[in-house]
């Protein structure tokens, strides 16, 4: 069997910044507004530090205000809120984001509860977890809607097929669980519990990987032809970032396959650029 489709979440991910660009030059020429994006870090975590350059530089591309506040690894669970309810009241500020992880004495729940629902761009908010649960509306985190993007790229109509989500988190395994389910998907959760996971992921016409250890997923795992989704981002011995997929194996059966990096990642951050934009839409009164 020929190899795997690779999904390119970097060329699709620029796409769909193109677009945006356009529409945010749309949006400043007809009403006088730029989308403002924020992203508050606490502390030097490296690979956090990597995320919010990319972020900022994407917005930036976009042609949306970007903000950046850095607060130090000692900050106060108050020092947090309180930068969180400026952000809550910037008036050119419509999309922002607290970068997870917090340092340990900053409980990160009660700070994605500070958060105004209607500037929470990366759909944390139980409120807008609320509301993509029920189906109706709300902000889907970034990582599922790339997940999305990139398995209707590979097949538009997936009603039907048989989806393992591997990993229950509250940001990626359970939302994107519920997209898939919205898509008519037959779906399952696996996770670090699950009995048998290679025979799980064997039924499975789509699989998303979001467990967070170095290829798991093995290529014996993966029904021929399978849609497979590398959420994971690892640091290997070497330096080398790999999925949670071991692509090598999977590549050589699954019919389309995310690289890590260059899958997932890219997406992740378009589609924060897409939710700040909606919501900086949503916030003026302006109709998509
Ligand atoms: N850390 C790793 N991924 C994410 C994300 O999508 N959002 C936030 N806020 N922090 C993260």
């Amino acid at each position: 069997m020929a190899d795997a489709r690779i999904l390119d979440g970097k060329a699709l991910a620029a796409s769909l910044r193109a677009t945006l660009a356009a529409q945010v030059a749309d949006l400043k020429a007809k009403h006088g507004i730029t989308p403002g994006i924020a992203v508050l870090l606490v502390g030097e975590d490296p690979a956090s530090q990597v995320y919010v350059r990319s972020k900022g530089k994407a917005a930036a591309e976009v042609g949306f205000y970007p903000r950046e506040v850095k607060l130090p690894a000692s900050a106060s669970q108050a020092e947090v809120l309180a930068a969180v309810d400026e952000f809550n009241n910037e008036s050119a500020i419509h999309g922002f984001l607290v970068q997870l992880p917090l340092p340990t004495q900053v409980d990160p729940q009660r700070v994605i509860d500070a958060v105004d629902p209607a500037k929470d761009a990366d759909g944390f908010h139980v409120v807008n977890t609320g509301l993509v649960a029920m189906g109706r509306g709300g902000v889907v985190p970034a990582t599922p809607l790339g997940c999305m993007a990139l398995i209707k790229h590979a097949r538009a109509d997936i009603a039907g097929l048989e989806a393992v989500v591997i990993g229950r988190s509250n940001t990626v395994g359970k939302p994107t669980a519920q997209l898939l389910l919205r898509e008519n998907c037959t779906v399952t959760v696996a996770h670090s519990r699950s009995k048998d996971l290679a025979a799980i992921v064997r039924r499975a016409d789509i699989v998303v990987a979001a467990v967070g250890k170095a290829e798991m997923v093995r290529g014996s795992w993966i029904k021929p032809g399978a849609i497979v989704i590398d959420v994971g981002i690892n640091r290997v011995a070497d330096g080398k970032l790999v999925g949670d997929v071991a692509f090598d194996e999977a590549v050589k059966v699954a019919g389309a396959i995310t690289p890590v990096p260059g899958g997932v990642g890219p997406m992740t951050i378009a589609c924060l650029l897409q939710n700040t934009f909606v919501l900086c839409c949503k916030a003026h009164g302006v109709s998509l």
